[in-house]
């Protein structure tokens, strides 16, 4: 690989709590699950590990709490080689929590965004230096949308391109719809997106991830579809979010959209395979690896 590319993420940081059922409880009604276990987690910093792995230099801004899970997380991005220096631990807030519920070969998550909140706009600025000297930018929304709003004016500004993970779905001002670069909602995201008078424009941005069926995006005006890859599936959570790190990681390398998103869509077959969001996460090579083979196969 060249020079390695830089990614900055600005996003949240989640400790994920997730028990593994073959029931979902009824309203009222308790049930005995399989197994629990707790594993980092956060949009934010998923997408960041998977592109840290996958070659990218890459800075995070975003906030813990003062708690165990806290230091934890920061140390667990350290030691994946993400730069911390952008992550502040905020005094008297819980960590950001998410309870996963594994059923199905799929996954329901209930975010409590605790420090996630304090990435406010005023927090950003300290650290614009880092979004303005990026490859790219890439953003979810677990951080209050007025930061969103803000970190892409600064990245356009300084001419660095945004991607806009839009998960979990909240309605968009037109002002960001418009200045991003890319957006990747999932097929539910996406049906949700169209209703708020999505015009032409913005829809040519969209990569919308479909799961194991791969991706869609717009070339030449024509929605084009490429293709998913079947694994055997252990836990989909972080499946989108590894999608995004690749993706991020091979636009910042100035690679085309077309062969982006099938590296991409690679990526996330692969990390699906491990349970946690990040347990699957491949290292370059791997997604390397496992190309050549499907590739020898067809
Ligand atoms: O995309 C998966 C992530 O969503 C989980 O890690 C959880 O923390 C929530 O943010």
């Amino acid at each position: 690989m060249n020079e390695a590319s830089s990614v900055c993420v600005i996003g949240s940081i989640n400790m994920d709590l997730t028990v593994s059922t073959s029931v979902l409880p009824k309203q009222g009604e308790t049930v005995l699950g399989e197994s629990f276990a707790t594993y980092p987690g956060g949009k934010g910093a998923n997408q960041a590990v998977a592109a840290a792995r996958l070659g990218s230099h890459v800075h995070m801004i975003g906030a813990v709490g003062t708690d165990v899970f806290g230091a934890d997380l920061k140390n667990h991005l350290q030691a994946e080689g993400v730069d911390t220096s952008a992550i502040e631990k905020i005094e008297g807030q819980a960590t950001g929590t998410a309870t996963i519920i594994l059923t199905n070969n799929d996954n329901r998550i209930i975010v409590a965004p605790g420090a996630n909140h304090s990435v406010t706009p005023s927090y950003v600025k300290r650290h614009r230096k880092v979004i303005e000297k990026s490859d790219i930018v890439l953003l979810q929304m677990e951080i209050p949308l007025e930061t969103i709003s803000y970190v892409v004016s600064v990245a356009k500004a300084a001419n660095v391109p945004v991607i806009l993970n839009p998960a979990p779905y909240q309605p968009l001002p037109s002002s960001i719809l418009h200045q991003v670069d890319y957006m990747t909602p999932n097929e539910l995201e996406a049906e949700l997106l169209k209703k708020d008078l999505i015009d032409e424009d913005v829809l040519r941005k969209w990569i919308t991830t479909k799961g194991k069926l791969g991706s869609s995006l717009y070339v030449q005006g024509a929605e084009v579809n490429i293709p998913g890859y079947k694994v055997t599936v252990k836990d989909t959570t972080g499946a989108g979010d590894t999608f995004n790190g690749a993706l991020a990681t091979q636009l910042a390398q100035g690679i085309k959209l077309k062969r982006a998103v099938s590296f991409a869509n690679a990526a996330a077959a692969l990390s699906v395979m491990e349970k946690g969001a990040q347990g699957g996460m491949p290292h370059l090579q791997q997604v390397e690896e496992f190309l050549k083979e499907r590739l020898d196969k067809r």
